[in-house]
């Protein structure tokens, strides 16, 4: 099992459903944890969910603002002494026709999945060449990979997030930098629960996932453990499908 024992790794998100995991993961790991997220009422409830023999703090941040979100990789170290492990993993995502989508829902969209991970991963990373070493794990979805209909936002600023992740690699991977990304499929959170369980939701994943159901957020969180730890160091640059084998290719 990877350990992480005594890395300090940021999880955004972390008081949505699949940060949660993550962070309750990588605590098993035994890492410290730095949970930020928006939502300070949920970020404190998921502190104390993580349990009292877990090293771990909030630092609430609004990831649309610059500052914030360059400011945070310091608030981290000045409070844990370090930073090994950056998840980019809150993100929001819309679901209209592209004529309803306004270009403020878009600019949001992007300035959550894209440009924070951009911005944060900016910040941490040359503290991270400090020390001479550094991982970044960014969520991404298989909505990067393949177009859904109605999330032309998402589906674009997931594409993105996946090359973001392969420049991080070109430009810093020869330093000490890992920068990988998982692209879960249909998890079950509460951004997705009340949809998912729709009949055309249910008839969606029986036709396109071989697996034929969704994940647990548990399942998405492994895999992050796996990037963030020493035992996927020749991994660089990938993008870690963790689908249920839906983006594999298409039955008939
Ligand atoms: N659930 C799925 O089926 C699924 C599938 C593929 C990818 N993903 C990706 O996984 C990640 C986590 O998704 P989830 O299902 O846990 O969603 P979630 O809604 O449960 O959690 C998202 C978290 O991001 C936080 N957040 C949103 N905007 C923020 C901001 N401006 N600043 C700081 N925090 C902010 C929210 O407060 C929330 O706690 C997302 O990037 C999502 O796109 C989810």
């Amino acid at each position: 099992m990877t350990t992480l024992h005594g890395q300090v790794a940021l999880v955004t998100g972390a008081a949505g459903g699949i940060g949660r995991a993550i962070c309750s993961a990588l605590r098993d790991s035994g890492a410290r944890l730095a949970l930020a997220d928006l939502d300070k009422a949920a970020l404190d409830e998921a502190v104390a969910d993580l349990g009292a023999g877990a090293d771990s703090a909030a630092f609430d941040v609004d990831l649309t603002d610059d500052e914030q979100t360059t400011a945070l990789p310091d608030r981290v170290r000045d409070h844990f002494g370090g930073l090994d492990v950056v998840v980019n993993n809150a993100g929001v995502r819309q679901i209209a026709p592209l004529l309803e989508l306004s270009p403020a829902d878009w600019r949001n969209t992007l300035d959550v999945d894209l440009t924070a991970p951009f911005v944060l991963s900016r910040a941490a990373i040359p503290g991270m060449l400090e020390q001479g070493r550094g991982k970044i794990v960014n969520i991404a979805s298989m909505a990067g990979h393949l177009a859904f209909q109605n999330r032309a936002a998402y589906c674009a600023a997931k594409a993105g997030l996946i090359m973001l992740t392969k420049t991080i690699t070109l430009e810093y991977g020869g330093r000490g930098i890992w920068c990988n990304a998982v692209a879960p499929g249909v998890v079950e959170t509460p951004m997705t629960s009340a949809y998912f369980r729709s009949e055309q939701m249910a008839a969606s994943i029986r036709a396109n996932a071989p697996m034929e159901r969704w994940a647990q957020p548990e399942e998405i969180a492994r895999p992050v453990v796996f990037l963030s730890g020493s035992d996927s160091d020749y991994v660089n640059g990938t993008t870690l499908f963790v689908d249920g084998g839906w983006t594999a290719g298409k039955g008939y």
